[in-house]
């Protein structure tokens, strides 16, 4: 056992704020470093340069070239960015290029996301092999499928047996499945091409890889850890999962609260009492062309896609409208979901924005009297909590990380000291969420009880703390280091 301070840790991942965001991985990527500094961890990230990436780097160094990676010229940039501390893969033929940072302009993936992906993964575990001169991590903590080749990398390669990895799941539904015709384009061993290998069902996986070949696994909530291991939510790798379930831990996700708190946030009339969301709250409902109205204003920021349930709110909608209640929804993805909330905003007390819009989602979290969250599966979720420290109840499915972070409005939590912050449902059906829906006005019907509820969810600790330290005592266990 060594004593010592600092550990180096290498973070890969394909997204990372406020540089570039699709969901949650980017919030937490980009919080990670800043909440482990405090830890003795030193984080450095590596990330794919994207226009967007390669146009904010400050004090930017070449450290590395890579003649060919992955079928062109490459360098590693070391460079900062709202306060990250970067490795930015500069390769151009994977990532200059226009439309989103996972599909093209037609809406599906772009064609080569395997090499994409591998390529950051590769140079990942090359730096762990020492590839730049004056830095070396002694682990390397990758992301979801995009990083899920690196542990593969490490342990067939010279860094093997030096610097451990881990692999944190932020969603098992996106595996980073590839044809087995790229086995040698992706620079992967066809020995390790078998089910107790990347294989799988015929076709190379890149999340597999990282859940085989990681010295750790993680994900963003202990009961997404469990749910994992069961074959509704493991998603075909729950197999996986069961043989390295000694090394699987759940490690909930906070959120940043110097960007997320009522009290600081310059997006919004500020406030640090609940009596203070009534200004947000007018402002809201004028933005969104709402009448008043005597039930409570529901929000919604969300991805539209399967897994949200946002499908099972649409018919459970009459249960908030038919008390009074209004919704109002900000989200995009798919065009089926996003024209099916366009029909249902023709409802007054319904209104839709479809498109990302960072600055109206703290606009829509401040004004808002409830956040709704029906998620099918939700391995942690961020706008519970980000409701939870404005205020704005969360009404979420019990499950994932929602079920980890709401303490459900029930007859023992809401008797003479009411410790509840939220309302659960279950099971995640359009019935049980319409009778949730039909709880929450009940609730709102009570001015004192609804106020002691925010006051309640107000006071939760949702920042990084408790959770940095947990990286960093797994990052220690890990070394072997004592503190
Ligand atoms: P997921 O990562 O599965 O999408 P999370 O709840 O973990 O779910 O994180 C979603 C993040 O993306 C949150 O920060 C949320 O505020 C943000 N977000 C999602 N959709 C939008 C949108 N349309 N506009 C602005 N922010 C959005
Ligand atoms: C994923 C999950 C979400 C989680 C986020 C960050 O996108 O869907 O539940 O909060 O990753 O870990």
């Amino acid at each position: 056992m060594e004593s010592r301070t600092v550990t180096r840790v290498l973070s890969v991942a394909s997204e990372c704020a406020p540089l570039v965001k699709t969901g949650g991985l980017a919030d937490v990527a980009g919080a990670l470093p800043g909440a482990l500094a405090g830890a003795g961890v030193e984080m450095r990230t590596l990330l794919p340069g994207y226009p967007a990436v390669m146009a904010t780097l400050e004090g930017a160094e070449i450290c590395a070239r890579l003649p060919d990676c992955f079928g062109g010229a490459a360098r590693v940039i070391a460079a900062t960015a709202s306060g990250l501390d970067l490795l930015v893969l500069d390769a151009p033929h994977l990532y200059d290029r226009g439309a989103g940072i996972y599909l093209s302009d037609t809406g599906r993936d772009w064609p080569d996301n395997p090499e994409r992906f591998a390529a950051l993964s590769w140079v990942g575990a090359e730096i762990a092999a020492g590839l730049l001169p004056d830095w070396r991590p002694e682990i390397l903590h990758a992301h979801d499928w995009q990083g899920g080749l690196a542990p593969y990398y490490i342990a067939r390669g010279p860094a093997a047996g030096q610097v451990r990895s881990i692999v944190t799941i932020h969603n098992i539904a996106f595996q980073g499945l590839a044809p087995a015709s790229r086995l040698s384009a992706l620079k992967l061993d066809s020995a390790d091409f078998t089910p107790e290998g990347f294989e799988y069902w015929g076709q190379i996986s890149a999340l597999k890889a990282g859940l085989i070949f990681a010295d750790r696994i993680t994900t963003v909530s202990p009961t997404y850890a469990e749910e994992l291991l069961t074959p509704e939510f493991g998603m075909g790798l729950q197999g996986v999962l069961m043989v390295r379930q000694d090394v699987l831990s759940g490690i909930l996700n906070g959120i940043d609260t110097s960007v997320w708190s009522p009290e600081l946030d310059p997006l919004i009339t500020p406030y640090d009492t609940p009596a203070g969301k009534a200004a947000n709250k007018s402002a809201l409902r004028a933005e969104f062309g709402l009448p008043e109205a005597e039930g409570p204003l529901c929000v919604v920021i969300s991805r539209m896609t399967e897994q949200k349930g946002l499908d099972l709110l649409l018919q459970a909608l009459p249960a908030l409208t038919d008390r009074g209640g209004q919704l109002a929804v900000l989200g995009s993805g798919d065009p089926a979901m996003q024209a099916a909330f366009e029909r249902a905003a023709r409802h007054p007390n319904v209104a839709v924005r479809i498109g990302y819009d960072e600055a109206l989602s703290h606009r829509m979290m401040a004004g808002g009297d409830a956040i709704l969250v029906p998620s099918r599966f939700e391995p942690c979720g961020l706008t519970q909590l980000y409701g939870l420290r404005y205020g704005t109840l969360p009404l979420v499915a019990l499950t994932g990380g929602l079920a980890d972070t709401v303490i459900p409005a029930t007859p023992a939590t809401l008797a003479a000291k009411p410790v509840a912050t939220g309302i659960q449902f279950a099971p995640v059906t359009a019935q049980a969420l319409a009778s949730a829906l039909a709880r929450l006005c009940g609730l709102y019907a009570q001015p004192k009880l609804w106020r002691q509820m925010q006051r309640n969810a107000m006071a939760q600790p949702v920042g990084w703390d408790h959770s940095a330290a947990a990286y960093a005592a797994l990052y220690k266990g890990l070394l072997g280091i004592t503190t």
